[in-house]
């Protein structure tokens, strides 16, 4: 098989004000090359957490992540190389405009500008910013218009894994649509695999291949949508989540 990621038994705490959270407990699946898989949980489940061990941005306790068969830990720069991320909170050059905020991200990952604008002006068209709007400082952009730039930006690196980390969490309806479709775009163009964490239960229907529902920092189900619901003789994913967890997602936030 052909895996784009391998994450294996992966434990990790913190430590917040002398109390131990332990936010994953030991969490194991893998993602085939190609795949769209969604990460689904809950508020505080552990996502956001995973997504940064995946990214090197965090050390796990124990555990091993693979990412095309390179340790995260031991490669770290080959791995880095071949991701991305998008999160929640895009951070940009607010009183810059689009285009410089790409600009700079070019330098950023070594890459020559004038080389890449005709990409970048490509993408910025193909994920919907009117040309009108390309050296409008994105402050005057919407959180969704915002969150497109953002996942531009992301693919400026060609990455073949690319994490997206509740890329339309707090979007209207409309531009979660627009950046859903976005996605599947983006996939079928730039032939990437990508980890998506969602607490959407229709967005993750709609675009994942294969999802996990991650609780408590424990994966506690895995499938294709359509045999999931199948499974647990449920109309839909969020009636999955029901039947596994017992209450609604909504009302299963970790957090709180
Ligand atoms: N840097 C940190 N320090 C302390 N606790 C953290 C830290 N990051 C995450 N947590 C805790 O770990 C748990 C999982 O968080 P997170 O991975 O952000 O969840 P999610 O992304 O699913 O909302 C939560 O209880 C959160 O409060
Ligand atoms: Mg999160």
């Amino acid at each position: 098989m052909n895996y784009a990621v391998k994450v294996h038994d992966i434990k990790k705490n913190f430590k917040k004000s002398g109390k131990i959270i332990k936010a994953l407990k030991g969490v194991s699946f893998e993602i085939e090359r190609g795949e769209i898989y969604g990460l689904l949980g809950p508020n505080g489940s552990g996502k956001s957490t995973l997504i940064r061990l995946m990214s090197t941005l965090l050390y796990p306790d124990c555990g091993k992540i693979e990412i095309f068969d390179h340790d995260v830990l031991k490669e770290e720069k080959i791995v880095k190389r071949m991701i991305n991320r998008v999160s929640v909170e895009a951070s940009f050059f607010m009183k810059l405009s689009a285009i410089e905020n790409l600009r700079y991200a070019c330098g950023i990952y070594g890459f020559p500008f004038g080389k890449s604008k005709e990409r970048i002006l490509r993408m910025l068209e193909q994920v919907g910013i009117p040309k009108s709007r390309f050296n409008d400082p994105l402050e005057n952009f919407s959180r969704g218009m915002q969150q497109k730039v953002a996942i531009s930006r992301a693919f400026l690196t060609s990455p073949i894994l690319m994490l997206l980390d509740e890329p339309t969490t707090g979007l209207d309806p409309k531009a979660k649509r627009e950046v859903q479709s976005m996605v599947k775009d983006v996939v079928r163009e730039h032939d990437a695999t990508i980890l998506l964490t969602t607490h959407d239960m229709e967005e993750a229907e709609k675009l994942c291949d294969r999802i996990s529902i991650i609780h408590h920092g424990k994966i506690v189900a895995e499938g294709i949508p359509v045999k999931l619901k199948e499974e647990y003789s449920a109309k839909t994913l969020e009636d999955v989540f029901l039947e596994v967890i017992g209450v609604k997602i909504e009302e299963a936030d970790e957090n709180e």
